[in-house]
């Protein structure tokens, strides 16, 4: 067995006293794309804040590619090769797309990702390319926010609800863009709160749980009933 690519375990994550995640475990292999859904306040930005190097777990292990990247600080982690989409967005609003997107290059490592291939991906980017980022609309926002993470070149992304807050015919306009970052190598993680959109995604499944993974298994096994009792806690 290869090892997995990235390997989550049994990490606790604090909030000053407050505990968020509870001993969560995860793993993700090379090419694979893995969903972790649940409700409001599961604990699954936080888990990706976590892997990100922007948390700290207090007890438990990270492993990314076989060394401890737990401790390590975010911009080493994205050297390492691991960048997040973060929830809500977050671009640049003085900035134009370009520069947004130029500035998840800044710390780039060889690979395919490039200004060009970015807007190959996300044709409706290039055409705005000298607009202020305010101009764009919330799908146009999110392909922004996808893009500017594989300027680094990632082996791994980690998507924050790339759906939220979009029109479903947007949400399927993106979604149907990640088969071809995954034909890159690429390896993802989908946080999304709509069960049916990661089983379609997703080639395994982890349903967080008010801090805790409540289920895990292939998306072909689990069913959307097993999946929303472990959702919703009933
Ligand atoms: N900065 C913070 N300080 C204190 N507690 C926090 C902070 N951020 C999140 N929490 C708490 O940690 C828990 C997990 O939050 P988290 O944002 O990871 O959940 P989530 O699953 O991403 O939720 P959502 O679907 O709303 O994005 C929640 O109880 C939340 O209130
Ligand atoms: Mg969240």
């Amino acid at each position: 067995m290869p090892e997995p690519l990235l390997d989550v375990r049994a990490i606790d994550v604090y909030y000053g006293d407050f505990q968020a995640l509870f001993g969560v475990s995860l793993c993700v292999d090379a090419g694979e794309v893995v969903a972790v859904i649940g409700a409001n306040g599961a604990g699954k930005s936080t888990l990706l804040k976590s892997i990100a190097g922007l948390m700290a777990p207090r007890h438990g292990n990270i492993l990314f590619d076989g060394a401890p990247i737990g401790a390590a600080p975010a911009f080493e982690v994205v050297a390492r090769g691991v960048a997040l989409v973060p929830e809500g967005r977050r671009l640049f609003p003085s900035l134009t797309v370009e520069e947004n997107l130029k500035i998840g290059g800044q710390s780039r490592r060889p690979g395919p990702w490039t200004l060009e291939r970015v807007y190959e991906l996300f044709p409706v980017l290039a055409e705005r390319r000298h607009l202020p980022s305010t101009s764009l609309s919330g799908g146009q926002q999110q392909m922004a926010a996808i893009g500017r993470a594989l300027m680094s070149n990632p082996q791994l992304l980690l998507c924050d609800e790339i759906s939220l807050g979009l029109a479903p015919i947007i949400v399927r306009d993106i979604y149907a863009r990640l088969p071809a970052i995954v034909a890159e190598g690429l390896s993802l993680i989908i946080v999304e709160q709509d069960i049916a959109q990661a089983l379609k995604a997703s080639s395994q499944v982890y349903c967080l749980q008010e801090g805790r993974i409540a289920l895990h298994g292939s998306a072909r096994e689990l069913t959307r009933e097993r999946i929303s009792a472990a959702y919703f806690g009933v």
